[in-house]
């Protein structure tokens, strides 16, 4: 996005910038394709900083597993949803659920679940230490599912915030709607926080 786009973006929606105090690289991870690459090196210092208990997280938007792997190192339990078909934002199509399964069957902390988030969050009356969601990167579903999870969880996180104005202002939005405080971290395609 050009420069000046961004500016009146950040405006527009603005979002605390986050700056991890140490950055750490987990002992497991998994190498496949992902755009969330790069920020597996601040998920400590984020459940440091906001002081997120360690025993349950779920993820929706889980692809190959890259993030939900970070995940796995730092929580007893991670449960992750997807319809595991793709998106209008994804690259990869096809069903690639039993595929996924197969490459994280060593992660025994991992639970995969092939759902959509609407039909999830109609039936789950859990509290989550921690939620991360990075599925289709358009505003109404951003929202929908992210308002769930922040309600659902102590600290939630959200992928794309800077490739995707949709995600940030959907950010911005919840955090507005639950009187809770946004944070945002601008690599890797960037990082919102709401806590
Ligand atoms: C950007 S990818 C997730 C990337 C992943 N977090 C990683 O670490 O690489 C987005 C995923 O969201 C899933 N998705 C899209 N819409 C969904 C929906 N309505 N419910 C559940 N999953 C959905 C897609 O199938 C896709 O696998």
């Amino acid at each position: 996005m050009l420069g000046i786009k961004k500016y009146f973006l950040n405006k527009r929606y603005p979002l605390i910038p986050y700056q991890p105090a140490n950055k750490s690289t987990p002992d497991k991870m998994i190498h496949v394709i992902s755009a969330w690459v790069g920020l597996e090196s601040i998920i400590e210092d984020i459940l440091i900083h906001f002081n997120v208990e360690r025993n349950s997280c779920i993820e929706f938007g889980v692809e190959f597993g890259y993030s939900a792997v970070v995940f796995s190192n730092y929580f007893k339990s991670v449960k992750g949803v997807d319809i595991f078909v793709g998106d209008e934002h994804t690259v990869h199509k096809g069903d690639h659920y039993e595929m996924t399964k197969e490459s994280l069957s060593e992660f025994e902390n991992i639970t995969l679940f092939k759902s959509d988030y609407r039909d999830w969050i109609k039936q789950d009356q859990g509290q989550y230490d921690f939620a991360h969601v990075d599925i289709v990167h358009n505003y109404k579903e951003t929202y929908e599912c992210g308002l769930w999870a922040v309600k659902h969880s102590t600290c939630c996180i959200f992928h794309d915030t800077e490739s995707f104005p949709e995600v940030k202002k959907a950010v911005h939005d919840i955090a507005q709607a639950t009187g809770k405080k946004a944070y945002n971290y601008p690599y890797h395609y960037g990082l919102g926080i709401i806590v």
